[in-house]
């Protein structure tokens, strides 16, 4: 079954803040192919996508892992300039990433949800599972979600966050958290998707300190 959502611009394309409804209708069709076109917002000045095109959703595969891995590099690289150190950036590794997302995949609880063009180009992914710190009050972890630059702020994010949300709902996982750089201008997105910060912790990134943010969800369904 297929659901085509056209938007048909930028007002449009920003109505992604799911209801109960939508999330729990998304849930039916985890697994099977989700269709949205997007298109650039000038007025944002994302104007690098030439033409309107169709964006795909589904539940990946350890297949997956190199395609994602080069979108989580890349997305670092256009997303985090300017705010961790260069010579982090430049040290990522795709290998190392997708060796490490292969791993993932053999993890109970697992789950990956990716967001592609027709073409079966991969711009954009949601992974989350088993959290990593277990003396969290929290059921599941977000580890990561990532887009392109060029996807960014369309809703693409919004359905790939939901796509998760509703496998963790229908794996008995009602709670979740996430990590994120409070220096992070995207920290906003967590927000707008009903996540709380519950707590702060330091990380060294480049060998620089810097804080990252917990954002928690008590209840997701
Ligand atoms: C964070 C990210 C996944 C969000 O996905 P997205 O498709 O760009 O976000 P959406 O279009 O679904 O935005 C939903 C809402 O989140 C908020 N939001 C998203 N990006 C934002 C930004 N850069 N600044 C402020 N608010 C933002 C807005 O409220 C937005 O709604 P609006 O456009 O109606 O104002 C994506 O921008 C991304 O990959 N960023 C770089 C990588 C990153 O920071 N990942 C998270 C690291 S933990």
């Amino acid at each position: 079954m297929w659901i085509a959502a056209e938007l048909v611009g930028c007002d449009a394309a920003k109505r992604l803040e799911r209801t109960r409804h939508e999330r729990a209708s998304l849930l039916s069709f985890v697994g099977e192919p989700l269709t949205r076109s997007v298109r650039p917002c000038m007025a944002k000045g994302n104007m690098r996508n030439a033409k309107e095109q169709e964006i795909t959703f589904r539940r990946a595969t350890v297949a997956d892992s190199a395609a994602v891995a080069r979108v989580h590099v890349q997305s670092w690289r256009e997303s985090f300039k300017g705010i961790v150190p260069q010579s982090f950036l430049d040290k990522m590794s795709v290998q190392d990433r997708a060796r490490a997302f292969r791993k993932r995949f053999h993890d109970d609880d697992y789950r990956m949800f990716i967001a592609e063009t027709t073409k079966n180009t991969v711009i954009g992914f949601a992974d989350s599972g088993k959290p990593r710190q277990i003396d969290r009050p929290y059921q599941a972890e977000l580890y990561a979600i990532y887009l392109l630059r060029d996807f960014q702020r369309q809703g693409v994010g919004g359905k790939l966050f939901a796509l998760g949300v509703e496998s963790l709902v229908a794996d008995g996982m009602n709670s979740m958290y996430v990590l994120t750089l409070e220096a992070s201008p995207y920290k906003s997105f967590y927000e707008k998707m009903g996540g709380r910060v519950v707590d702060r912790e330091a990380i060294m990134i480049g060998g620089l300190k810097y804080t990252e943010l917990v954002y928690g969800w008590n209840s997701l369904s």
